[in-house]
């Protein structure tokens, strides 16, 4: 079985969306769930499932690395096959990522390589997108830069909010991140030399297809 492992900050409605995707059909178990906030609401969630839970709060004038490795020690406890980043509103040191390339996964609201970093939606409407969506990619260094596995796109609509946008396109994730993690489960997902695989085949930069 693999064991899987979701990182978040807030709501965690890709979480729940992973819970309830990984059911008897499907070879994989959260196993833990860590959020930097105390107070995120996926926290509830993973014990509602059963889920064991630890949280990682920043110390006050804590370096990064610092941070890091502690995350890095309360992450060796669940011994994951892979690690979801599921609205984990940190950014994760090249050191700390280094020791999971390849196993590690993200899902970002937008159509990278478009909008990495933050306010995606508001970017989208900005710049009066006719489309916009959400990627999944395995996560490198470079922040949000690794190889897409998956995309969703959906309309911008001209009277979208970035409430009506965003909303659209959670929806959207629910449906992705579940099926990206189900293709790993399966071993049938890989990253090698910062490409993403999918039964051997290279996925194109757009997401598979
Ligand atoms: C999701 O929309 C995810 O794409 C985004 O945070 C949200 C978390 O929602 N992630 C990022 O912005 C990463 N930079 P959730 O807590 O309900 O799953």
């Amino acid at each position: 079985c693999c064991r899987v492992l979701v990182l978040i900050s807030g709501n965690g409605s890709n979480l729940q969306a992973i819970i309830d995707g990984c059911d008897d059909n499907v070879d994989a178990e959260v196993v833990g769930v860590i959020s930097n906030k105390p107070d995120a609401y996926g926290l509830v969630r993973a014990h509602h499932a059963e889920i064991n839970t630890s949280c990682v709060i920043a110390r006050k004038d804590e370096r990064r690395q610092q941070y890091d490795s502690r995350l890095q020690q309360a992450i060796e406890q669940y011994q994951p096959d892979l690690i979801v980043l599921a609205g984990f509103m940190r950014i994760l040191s090249d050191e700390f990522v280094s020791q999971y390339i390849g196993q590690m996964v993200n899902i970002h609201p937008s159509l990278l390589p478009k909008y990495a970093g933050l306010h995606t939606h508001q970017r989208a409407l900005d710049a009066k997108d006719k489309e916009h969506g959400a990627s999944v990619h395995f996560v490198i260094p470079e922040l949000d830069a690794g190889p897409v596995i998956l995309q969703a796109k959906v309309p911008v609509y001209e009277d979208d909010t970035v409430e009506t946008l965003s909303s659209r396109v959670h929806e959207q994730e629910h449906a992705i991140y579940p099926l990206v993690v189900k293709w790993f489960s399966l071993n049938r997902l890989k990253m090698l030399e910062n490409q993403a695989y999918l039964d051997d085949q290279l996925i194109g930069i757009h997401g598979y297809a």
